[in-house]
């Protein structure tokens, strides 16, 4: 039985479609002191349970414990956790001294409730060492293409700093044509502020696709936008894997210039038209 994160309904739909799987009904709730209670009301007895959760903020990890927990509660036979999204991935280290390896940390504990995990690009594959459990993760880059236009003008794919130069390859690879490239980028971690170092590739003119696993801020993606819009791209497209899109950022891609923004339904949000939930059936 498929049972469904509270932010993660259509993708976990998606799924029972894409596996045939039963779709279990979840219920959500929250107290007056604010501690979450969920509720699975039909039992799993005897069959596995996939929990499929993208642990898109704090609250959603903690129902992702109570789901495994309650599954396991009603009898399932065994536990896959699917995390579209993988929150937590990016802190991957301690930055600085005396914090903590969050994504380690947050690891651990969805191991102690599951038998097995599948998640979709997390930030750096290195993060599925952290889990107790076997651990895989799907690459969603190729489908990044399906949404583009069929006309791309001397296209190139871009990523915006190098270590994501493997993302506009497959994404290229997928579109069937196209030259790639990536951008240098610089980050201040106190400010938050990002440094484009735009390369020499020559984008006049031409139609230029922006691939990233994720917009969080948009910080990195509206000014890698404003770059090539400064340099006369004739269309800016860009697409992600997980498209947080937290505060204000599709207002400062729109304002930087973009034609176009998608992502896939890891993250549920207005963007999201390309659905990964084949992929990861496809690894069930
Ligand atoms: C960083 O290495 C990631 O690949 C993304 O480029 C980054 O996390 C995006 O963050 P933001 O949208 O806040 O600039």
């Amino acid at each position: 039985m498929i049972i469904p994160g509270a932010d993660t309904q259509a993708f976990a739909a998606a799924l029972a479609e894409e596996t045939g799987e039963r779709l279990g009904r979840v219920e959500y709730e929250r107290f007056a002191d604010g501690e979450h209670v969920v509720r699975v009301p039909e039992a799993v007895e005897g069959e596995r349970a996939v929990v499929v959760a993208s642990t898109v903020d704090s609250d959603a990890h903690v129902q992702l414990l109570q789901l495994q927990d309650a599954v396991r509660e009603t009898g399932a036979s065994d536990v896959v956790t699917v995390l579209p999204y993988m929150g937590y991935a990016r802190q991957d280290e301690a930055f600085k001294p005396g914090e903590p390896v969050s994504s380690r940390a947050m690891a651990r504990a969805i191991s102690t409730g599951t038998d097995r995990v599948i998640t979709v690009n997390p930030h750096e594959p290195s993060v599925c060492d952290f889990f107790d459990v076997p651990t895989t993760h799907v690459d969603a880059a190729g489908l990044l293409a399906d949404p583009l236009p069929e006309d791309l003008e001397d296209p190139l794919f871009l990523s915006p700093d190098e270590g994501a130069i493997d993302l506009p390859i497959t994404a290229r690879d997928a579109y069937g044509e196209g030259e790639t490239d990536f951008f240098e980028k610089e980050r201040d971690y106190d400010s938050g502020d990002i440094e484009i170092t735009p390369s020499d590739a020559d984008v006049a003119g031409r139609d230029v696709v922006l691939v990233d696993d994720i917009i969080a801020t948009g910080s990195t993606m509206s000014e890698s936008v404003a770059v090539l819009a400064e340099r006369d791209a004739r269309r800016i497209f860009v697409t992600c894997v997980h498209p947080m899109l937290a505060s204000n950022a599709l207002t400062k891609l729109s304002a930087a210039g973009v034609d176009a923004v998608y992502g896939t339904d890891t993250l549920e949000r207005a963007v999201s038209e390309i659905s990964a939930a084949p992929a990861v059936a496809a690894e069930l």
